[in-house]
């Protein structure tokens, strides 16, 4: 492994250390959602179920004293609207207070959290009824977060309204257009975890971009008015375009409906959520493979840290100066822990580039705390922490550790650190 003897960069005053899970992927048994109606329905088009997950349900005090302990000083949560709102109308008060409990307990641990109203989950109630398609979405949604104001109370800053609308608006337009060719929907995944989903591959459904940004827009109307101390934004996909020499138009024409109008939609929001993988080269037919001989993580993603510093950069020229970038999802899914300490330094080397370079980073979340059910599958492990399925019992891997000792030393690593040599490997 690394050590941390290369150039580091202060990190500024009350930057965000930290790490996120999102409900679904952590509770287990999310069974008021749609996603887990879709997973144990007969013949499944979803590998593997969600099952129990991480059972962080009941398992968020270790969590959270784990990720304490570890250096780090936020923690990025999802609450489940399914569990808040499980029948249409009905709010389950027990569901409130454990979300509140989970408020608190971060707070008295010393841990910020983050906390994000809607990841990719949906009641089954809600898309029973069309989902975002449906004429009162935006009101359903809306009323939904003036609930979520009982759990945040005066102990939360952060709130992230929707995380990657973009993912989901593609979601639902690869729904349609399956459901339009008579064959089974796949997942609601915004990535390759268990059903192959290429974004590159369709576009977002556009009734559904602009109601997300409906809903987004009017949560956070009700967000602000119940606190304005409250600051509210969304997290956005960075798929990092890269167009090859003289692709500039085509890769321009790629980002914008995929990616460049959800950035634009916060223009007025208080932070940005930037979460970033990897990249798409995008040649002037369209999108390439991976470049031949690349090293691969679980997702078959191409191994490409400095997707990081370029997410930033793309996401500051499109939204502009006045709106502060809090990078909530990064992070690699690997069974080999130091290739994620030899990305994680990377990417965030190509952070410290871009805040030279003028960028108004508030903080690094990394992806993710805990390995986690990855839409479709447990294998692509991403976690800082691992959790052994039968026992639930957790052990922080040294990337967690090597993560956590920068957050408690308020450093980073810059360029000039030293970059571990390594021969590019084929799908760990
Ligand atoms: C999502 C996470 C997911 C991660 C890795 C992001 O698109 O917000 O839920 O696990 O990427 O695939």
């Amino acid at each position: 492994m690394t050590d941390a003897s290369g150039p580091r960069f202060p990190l500024p005053e009350g930057f965000l250390m930290g790490a996120s899970t999102s409900a679904h992927q952590v509770e287990g048994n999310n069974v008021s959602s749609d996603l887990w109606a879709l997973e144990n329905e007969p013949g499944s088009v979803i590998p593997e179920r969600s099952g129990d997950a991480a059972d962080s349900f009941h398992r968020w005090p270790e969590d959270m004293d784990l990720l304490r302990g570890l250096g780090f000083d936020t923690y990025r949560f999802g609450i489940e609207w399914a569990r808040i709102e499980p029948e249409q109308g009905h709010v389950s008060r027990a569901a409130v207070a454990h979300y509140r409990a989970m408020v608190r307990g971060a707070v008295e641990r010393g841990l910020t959290p983050l906390v994000t109203l809607h990841h990719f989950t949906s009641p089954r109630w809600f898309s029973a009824r069309g989902g975002w398609l449906a004429e009162d979405a935006v009101e359903l949604f809306a009323a939904y977060a003036r609930t979520a104001v009982e759990v945040l109370g005066d102990d939360v800053r952060y709130v992230a309204t929707i995380n990657e609308p973009n993912m989901l608006a593609l979601i639902h337009a690869i729904r349609r257009r399956t459901a339009e060719q008579g064959r089974p929907s796949p997942a609601e995944d915004g990535n390759t975890g268990g059903v192959a989903f290429d974004p590159t591959a369709v576009e977002p459904d556009p009734d559904v971009t602009a109601t997300l940004i409906r809903a987004h827009r009017a949560a956070y109307r009700v967000l602000k008015e119940a606190d304005p101390g409250y600051q509210v934004g969304w997290t956005v996909a960075n798929q990092v375009y890269q167009a090859e020499p003289g692709a500039e138009e085509v890769a321009a024409a790629y980002a914008r409906p995929r990616e460049d109008v959800f950035l634009q939609a916060a223009r007025e929001d208080d932070w940005i959520g930037v979460q970033a993988y990897t990249r798409h080269r995008i040649g002037a037919h369209g999108p390439l493979p991976v470049p031949e001989g690349a090293e691969t993580t679980l997702t078959g993603w191409e191994f490409y840290p400095e997707a990081l510093g370029e997410a930033v950069r793309h996401t500051r020229q499109v939204v502009g100066d006045g709106v502060p970038v809090i990078v909530t999802e990064n992070g690699i899914a690997t069974s080999d822990d130091e290739r994620r300490v030899a990305y994680t330094e990377r990417a965030l080397a190509s952070l410290v580039a871009q805040m030279r370079a003028g960028a108004d980073v508030r903080g690094y979340l990394h992806w993710s705390a805990l390995d986690n059910y990855e839409w479709g599958s447990y294998r692509p492990t991403f976690g800082l922490i691992a959790v052994d399925p039968a026992t639930f019992a957790r052990t922080p891997k040294p990337s967690a550790r090597r993560l956590g000792s920068l957050a408690r030393d308020r450093h980073l690593p810059c360029d000039g650190v030293d970059r571990p040599q390594h021969t590019p490997v084929a799908a760990r």
